[in-house]
């Protein structure tokens, strides 16, 4: 096993009603902006719910709606304007991982000190400490309400980049499963695919002796392709919907990447698909990782057909066979939840892509990606390619 640290300061509330928690749990003087997306918590009544509990706070809540999917930081930076001319002092995500990101990008800029909060992208800066700030998860998927990650758009320049830092948790995260019934199919969908990608991206590197981390690991994708299914049948099972929402969180807190390698060379190459054609996070996994799994054959084939014995039942065959059926059944399960792994599934202008993406992890110095940070932008492109 690997050196390692582990702190998660996020406080959970899980379970029916724990809305009503942030009337103690936002400090009653607090200059609270709550953020929030299109208006799905207008309607499947989360946002009666977050006025409520907080309708006795001294300050009257400000708004601010329309975090799109995908968080645009031109949006962002008039919501920061809000943050500094009326006094902000606590910000209160409620929504998926876009508004969370969002909400994590203005803690992180309401405190910076230069003058262009986009170098917190670009450069990037870690922060060490944001303004404090909180999260009403309303869609299972990324992880965001317990860890200390973000990833902001710019369509102006089709870019699509990370952040992040210790002070970027937020102070407490409110999982209501009963937020799930009103999920469009397709959000689900990329719920579970973005929660089963994050463990893959963690567990599908070379053995290295973390028995622990690869049962914690297994647990999530074990029960992931159990509920996954389920909860796209019937969204308001409040039992699956607590399974399903917290193998989501536990996917990307930060447990199971402990002392273990990681990869994370998907999502690099999947945000670039979202950046240029503005395909959903979860589709762009689904596009990636199998041809990356392929391409990375030598690389990944024990911890592949170790994930094929205990995920899927793979028990005939040399250790090549296992792996290689592995693969498929991920496709499988991709293509079981009603979503497609090709980039031409998506797009019919995908020509360049392979080259574009290649050229721009050359600009960006990302001369090495993957748990053995040997992903070349030359490979990035082949990958690519294998994906149309
Ligand atoms: O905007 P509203 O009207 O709220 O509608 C949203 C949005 O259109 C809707 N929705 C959310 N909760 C709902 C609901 N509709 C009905 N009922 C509800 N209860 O769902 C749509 C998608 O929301 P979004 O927040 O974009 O989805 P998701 O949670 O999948 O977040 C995706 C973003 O997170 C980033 C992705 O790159 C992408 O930008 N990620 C963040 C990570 C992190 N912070 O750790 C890790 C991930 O790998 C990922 O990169
Ligand atoms: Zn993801």
């Amino acid at each position: 096993m690997l050196n390692f640290e582990f702190k998660n300061p996020t406080k959970i509330l899980f379970g029916k009603g724990q809305i009503a928690a942030l009337a103690t749990l936002i400090p009653a003087d607090a200059k609270v902006l709550m953020l929030y997306g299109g208006g799905s918590i207008k309607t499947n009544g989360v946002y009666d719910q977050v006025m409520a509990a907080l309708s006795n706070h001294k300050h009257k809540v400000v708004e601010f709606r329309g975090i799109e999917a995908n968080p645009e930081y031109d949006t962002l930076m008039k919501a920061l304007n809000i943050i500094k001319t009326q006094d902000i002092d606590f910000l209160l995500a409620v929504g998926g991982g876009s508004v969370i990101d969002g909400t994590k990008f203005l803690s992180s800029a309401a405190l910076y000190q230069g003058n262009n909060p986009w170098e917190i992208l670009s450069k990037p800066i870690r922060t060490e400490i944001g303004m404090p700030f909180a999260t009403v998860l309303t869609l299972p998927a990324t992880g965001a309400e317990m860890n200390s990650g973000a990833v902001i758009t710019r369509a102006a320049t089709k870019e699509k980049l990370g952040m992040g830092g210790p002070g970027l948790f937020p102070q407490f995260s409110i999982l209501d499963p009963q937020v799930i019934h009103s999920i469009p199919l397709r959000q689900l969908q990329n719920g579970i695919i973005d929660a089963y990608t994050h463990v893959l991206e963690q567990y599908l590197t070379y053995p290295i002796g973390a028995l622990l981390q690869d049962r914690f690991a297994e647990s999530i994708l074990k029960t992931l392709t159990e509920v996954g299914p389920a909860i796209i049948k019937d969204p308001s099972n409040y039992d699956i919907a607590c399974e399903y929402m917290w193998c989501c969180t536990m996917a990307l807190n930060g447990l199971i990447q402990k002392g273990v390698p990681n990869d994370w060379a998907t999502h690099m190459i999947g945000h670039e698909l979202t950046a240029q054609f503005g395909i959903d996070h979860a589709r762009t996994l689904a596009i990636v990782a199998p041809h990356l799994y392929q391409y990375k054959f030598e690389n990944k084939k024990e911890k592949l057909a170790q994930y094929g014995e205990r995920i899927w039942n793979i028990t005939h065959g040399t250790l090549e066979e296992k792996a290689q059926a592995a693969i498929e059944k991920t496709t499988a399960f991709f293509h079981e939840l009603g979503v497609e792994t090709k980039l031409s599934d998506y797009t019919k202008e995908y020509a360049h892509t392979a080259q574009f993406i290649e050229e721009r992890f050359t600009q960006r110095g990302w001369k090495g990606l993957g748990e053995k940070k040997d992903i070349t932008p030359a490979d990035v492109k082949k990958i690519v390619e294998m994906s149309y």
